[in-house]
């Protein structure tokens, strides 16, 4: 199971992969185009940050010749273990297989469908992007497609990973992934939606008070 960081935001990451056992950061156009900077530092700063794990970029053209010339020069400047996300559409389907004929390493992204992740997983795609909430959306049922594309990669012995992503609850996250997703990836304050809460701290507390009514507030390695 892979948890991975869906922001560009570089001290978000820096924080986030200090607490986490994040696999990589996954980004897009929209999430770059958040942070105001230029493309190459700010994913260079990005890979600094996060060291050999995964890092997803997602190519901006619409030809396969031209979408090969990015993954090339994203490749040249980010490292090998950099993920290329393409778009599963017919050309999209063209590039993915070319790039892996080439030896990259490529994520199939605006995944809605299991078709598209059986014909993305068929020209050898790492990962496959259902969108989660984006398929809620369109009153298109996201656990059934993710339960689809996990049997039908299981049952076809399929290499290829489900990286599940568009996701606006905890709930999604987790739906995602019992219903077979291998990663997903979210904004960072999802992850901490999971483990900070009202009801947490109480709890939290009340360890504190009762350990506080007999030992005060000594903490353990100063008892004998
Ligand atoms: O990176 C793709 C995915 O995370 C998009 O998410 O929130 O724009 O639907 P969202």
């Amino acid at each position: 199971m892979k948890i991975i960081l869906d922001t560009a935001h570089l001290e978000d990451i820096r924080k986030y992969n200090r607490i986490y056992e994040i696999a990589g950061v996954t980004s897009n156009p929209t999430i770059l185009s958040r942070e105001c900077a230029d493309f190459f530092p700010l994913l260079q700063n990005i890979r600094q940050e996060i060291g050999d794990k995964e890092l997803h970029v997602q190519v901006t053209a619409s030809s396969c010749t031209e979408m090969l010339l990015e993954a090339k020069s994203i490749v040249n400047i980010l490292g090998k273990d950099t993920y290329i996300k393409v778009p599963t559409n017919e050309e999209g389907i063209k590039t993915i297989k070319q790039l892996k004929h080439l030896g990259y390493k490529v994520t199939a992204t605006a995944i809605y469908t299991a078709q598209q992740a059986m014909l993305a997983a068929s020209v050898g795609a790492d990962y496959v992007a259902p969108y989660y909430n984006r398929m809620n959306n369109l009153n298109m049922d996201s656990r059934q497609t993710i339960t689809e594309i996990a049997t039908l990669f299981k049952l076809h012995h399929c290499e290829t990973e489900i990286l599940a992503a568009s996701f606006k609850n905890t709930n999604q996250i987790m739906d995602a992934l019992l219903c077979g997703a291998h990663a997903v990836t979210a904004s960072p304050q999802l992850y901490t939606q999971m483990v900070e809460s009202p009801v947490i701290d109480h709890a939290i507390k009340e360890f504190y008070k009762d350990w506080a009514s007999v030992y005060q507030d000594k903490p353990i390695y100063e008892l004998k």
